[in-house]
């Protein structure tokens, strides 16, 4: 069996994820990384991460659809035996996500389920799933949002369901300790990607207002999250567990 560290990031094949999978791929591990509807991106993702000589491979993916996570399970279990003669993997990073702005008053239960389902419900159960999987000593990420610390009008379902991800993120790490496994939560800022319809790259006004609010005078990019992401997954990071780890460029303090 391999010694190769194994990462599986969802949502790898774009924005924050794509970077996420990049930089752990510069520090040596091998990334399996997960899409929902742009395979194409995946796997000019996969294409980019090999380049940087490591193996990996794009799976698909739908948060929406908590009962396919078994199937998904299975999936993985083959790729990680085929591509990576392994039985299991090490680090867990939950990424994959959507936004959209929608008053408090106008938010349906239609609304609120979809992203039940794809920001707790699903991160929770493929949580669950892959513990059997995830070797002593790896780790989980779960990638929340600075809107639990301060309030962004029109998020109120979004970020109640980073919330909700964020306590379950502790016990994660008061729980699984005794195997080695740490849990922490990345909360990043406002980040210039497609997230939310590329709310920030599309609108000017918004990205000035955005930055305006850091003390450091500019929306995050990419690389500034995928970073940290990576020390966490290392060695330099073992006592790190159970924290809420803002990546905002201190937005709102
Ligand atoms: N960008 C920001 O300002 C910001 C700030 C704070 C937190 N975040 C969080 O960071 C994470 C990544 O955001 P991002 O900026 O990288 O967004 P993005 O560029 O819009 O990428 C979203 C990713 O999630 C995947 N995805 C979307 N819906 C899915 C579903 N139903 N099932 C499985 N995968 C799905 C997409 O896959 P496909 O491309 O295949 O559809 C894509 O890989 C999210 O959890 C988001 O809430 C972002």
């Amino acid at each position: 069996m391999s010694s190769t560290k194994i990462a599986l990031v969802t949502g790898g094949n774009r924005g924050l994820g794509k970077d996420m999978a990049l930089q752990l791929a510069h520090k040596g591990h091998n990334v399996i990384i997960t899409y929902h509807q742009n395979r194409e991106l995946a796997i000019q993702t996969v294409a980019e991460l090999e380049q940087l000589k490591v193996k990996s491979v794009a799976l698909h993916l739908n948060l929406s659809d908590v009962k396919s996570i078994p199937a998904f399970i299975v999936t993985l279990k083959d790729t990680l035996h085929s591509n990576f003669n392994a039985t299991h993997f090490d680090y867990l990073i939950n990424n994959a996500g959507m936004g959209a702005t929608v008053p408090f008053e106008e938010v349906t239960e239609a609304l609120f389920d979809e992203f039940l389902n794809v920001h707790f419900k699903s991160v929770y159960f493929l949580t669950q799933h892959c513990i059997p999987i995830l070797n002593n000593g790896g780790c989980v990420i779960n990638i929340s949002s600075g809107t639990t610390r301060y309030c962004n009008p029109g998020y109120s379902v979004y970020s109640s369901m980073k919330g909700a991800v964020e306590v379950f993120t502790r016990y994660v790490a008061k729980e699984l300790g005794h195997k080695g496994i740490r849990a922490n939560v990345v909360a990043p800022g406002p980040v210039e990607t497609d997230f939310n319809h590329a709310a920030i790259r599309s609108n000017p006004l918004m990205k000035e207002r955005l930055a305006s609010l850091s003390p450091l005078g500019r929306v995050g990019v990419a690389e500034d999250i995928g970073s940290v992401v990576a020390f966490l997954c290392s060695d330099e990071a073992r006592w790190i567990n159970g924290q809420r780890i803002e990546v905002s460029g201190g937005i709102n303090i």
